[in-house]
C-alpha cells in the first residue's frame, strides 16, 4: 500500500495560551514570517489525534472595540485539503459572537484561492476599506473580508 502524507482522527480545536506552542507552529507554517505576539491576542490549536497541526490568531482591535482582525490562521501541509481551516474561521466567529463583538475583518492575498473561498464559506464578505491598512504590508495584491454579526 502507499504511504500517505496525510492524517485522519478526532479534530479538536481548543483556545490555548500556549504562545510557544503557537510559535513553533507559525514557524512551520509561515517560515519567513513571524508572528506578531500582540498582549490582547486569542489563540486556538487544531489537533488531529491530540497532534497540534494547525492554528488561529483573533486580535481585538483597541482602537475599535467592536472589531476583531483575524490576524492568522495555518494549518500544516499534511493536514490541509479537507476544510480543517473553516474550522479555524467558525470558532473565531462564535467567539465574536459570544463575546458580542460587531464586525471581524481580516485579508488575504489574492492568490490564496483557498483562503479567500473559506472565508467566504463562513460568513465573510468583501470590502474596501478607506485606509486600505493592509496594502503596504505586502508585495502582493490584498483583498478584504469583512463579518458583521
Ligand atoms: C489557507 C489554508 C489554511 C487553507 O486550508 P484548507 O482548509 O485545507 O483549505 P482547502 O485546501 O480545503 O481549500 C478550501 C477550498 O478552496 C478550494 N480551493 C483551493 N485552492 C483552489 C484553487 N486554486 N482554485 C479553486 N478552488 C480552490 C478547495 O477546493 C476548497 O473548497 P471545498 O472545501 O469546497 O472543496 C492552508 O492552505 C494553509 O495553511 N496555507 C498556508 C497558510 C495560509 O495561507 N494561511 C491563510 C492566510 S493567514
Amino acid at each position: 500500500m502507499m504511504a500517505t502524507s496525510t492524517v485522519s482522527g478526532v479534530i479538536t480545536v481548543r483556545k490555548t495560551k500556549n504562545v510557544t506552542l503557537i510559535k513553533k507552529l507559525n514557524e512551520r507554517i509561515f517560515p519567513r514570517d513571524p508572528l506578531d505576539l500582540r498582549h490582547n491576542n486569542v489563540y486556538w490549536i487544531l489537533r488531529i489525534n491530540e497532534m497540534p497541526v494547525g492554528f488561529a490568531v483573533l486580535h481585538p482591535l483597541t482602537n475599535e472595540p467592536e472589531t476583531v482582525f483575524y490576524s492568522r490562521a495555518g494549518l500544516l501541509p499534511k493536514a490541509r485539503g479537507r476544510g480543517l481551516h473553516r474550522r479555524l474561521i467558525d470558532v473565531r466567529n462564535r467567539y465574536c459572537k459570544k463575546n458580542l463583538y460587531k464586525q471581524a475583518i481580516t485579508y488575504t492575498m489574492d492568490d490564496n484561492v483557498a483562503s479567500a473561498n473559506n472565508l467566504i464559506s463562513c460568513g465573510f464578505k468583501f470590502y474596501d476599506p478607506a485606509n486600505r491598512w493592509a496594502d503596504s504590508l505586502h508585495k502582493k495584491e490584498v483583498i478584504y473580508f469583512l463579518n458583521e454579526f
